[in-house]
């Protein structure tokens, strides 16, 4: 087990390091039995995305909000589990959704097994996801119950696109707060819940997880479009093929109606190859490299790096510790990847 790229001074602390690595060996573990079938397919098939791998990053900002609340105990533990797991149900449905040929260096479960399959799977996990916060409590139960509920409707909004009159870059930051925001605050709320935190930790991890949670999926938007499939595990473009309209999308689509002529100009010749036929991949790698090349991409950058920021103002109220210095590291490494 090895924290992901970014995360040097959690794996390197004396006591963050071997305890983060620890527990999430144990949280693994649990992953692996928690998601166990009497069913021979439904065993192979939820175990499929499982065991191929994944940065497991909601688990370790659970083990560390219960750091900075006191301590990592089993309860943590088991909604670490719990997060990761509505997580993994989440991306069975999702690559149905995107029609997505790849995830995690392997060929997705629709791929292999068909869409039934695919979202049954998904939904059996969800239930394992259930069972196990009902160990831990109502008020756990309900954040699971309208964490869940968040990310659906987020996934929802994303395919209906902005409603009528609605400034769509508003609407997407709705739908990445929905579709992503709400697990990622959901795990911190948890840890530091969970590991005895004072409400007004708990409240500010929420505050942090939503930010954070917001440039991690920018980060993954823009990977979309220059990440390389052997780091990303994912295929290239596959928002693009499945007309999306991500961050640095929306910023053409703003430049294209601008009043500066070059620019518009510019934006415009890109814009006509994503709104193009993408179906040819020689279509759709030409559609990818002017948009990463295009300053949009970079201007992306920049505000996934300033949600990174303001989640970090929001730790300042916490008294100065390693945990707090690892938070920081987290919010940096989720815009520092390229993976
Ligand atoms: C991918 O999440 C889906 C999003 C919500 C952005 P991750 O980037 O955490 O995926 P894994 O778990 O590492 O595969
Ligand atoms: C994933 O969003 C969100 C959920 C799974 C809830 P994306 O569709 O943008 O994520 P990737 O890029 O496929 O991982
Ligand atoms: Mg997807
Ligand atoms: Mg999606």
């Amino acid at each position: 087990m090895r924290l992901p790229a970014g995360f040097e001074l959690i794996a390197q602390d004396p006591h963050l390091g071997p305890l983060m690595l620890g527990s999430l060996e144990r949280v693994e573990q649990r992953l692996g039995e928690s998601v166990r079938s009497s069913d021979q397919l439904a065993d192979v098939t939820a175990h499929h995305l499982l065991a191929a791998g994944g940065k497991r990053v909601r688990p370790l900002l659970a083990l560390l909000a219960a750091e900075v609340a006191g301590s990592v105990n089993e309860d943590v533990i088991e909604a670490a589990v719990v997060v990761e797991l509505t997580h993994l149900a989440s991306l069975y449905h999702d690559d149905v959704m995107d029609s997505a040929p790849m995830r995690r260096g392997v060929e997705t479960a629709h791929t292999v097994w068909g869409n039934t399959v695919a979202i049954l799977t998904g939904d059996m996990i969800f239930a394992r996801a259930s069972a196990m916060v009902s160990a831990l409590g109502q008020e756990s139960l309900m954040i699971q119950a309208s964490t869940f509920e968040r990310l659906v409707i987020g996934q929802l909004r994303e395919t209906t696109g902005p409603a009528e009159g609605q400034d769509p870059l508003e609407h997407y930051l709705e739908v990445i707060a929905g579709k992503t925001g709400s697990l990622i605050a959901a795990s911190g709320q948890y840890g530091a819940l969970l590991g005895g935190a004072p409400r007004s930790v708990v409240d500010l991890m929420v505050v942090y997880g939503e930010k954070v949670g917001l440039a991690f999926q920018l980060a993954d938007d823009i990977i979309d479009l220059t990440g390389h499939p052997d780091v990303s595990g994912k295929t290239r473009g596959t928002d693009l093929r499945e007309g999306v309209d991500t961050l640095p999308v929306l910023l053409l689509r703003r430049d294209a109606a601008g009043d500066n002529p070059a620019a518009a100009a510019s934006a415009q010749n890109i814009l006509r190859l994503i709104d193009g036929d993408l179906t040819d991949d020689a279509a759709l790698a030409t559609a990818v490299a002017a948009v990463s090349d295009h300053p949009a991409a970079a201007e992306a950058w920049q505000i996934a790096n300033r949600w990174a920021d303001e989640a970090i103002e929001a730790l300042a109220p916490l008294p100065e510790s390693v945990a707090k210095a690892a938070l920081i590291e987290f919010a940096h490494a989720v815009v520092h990847r390229n993976g």
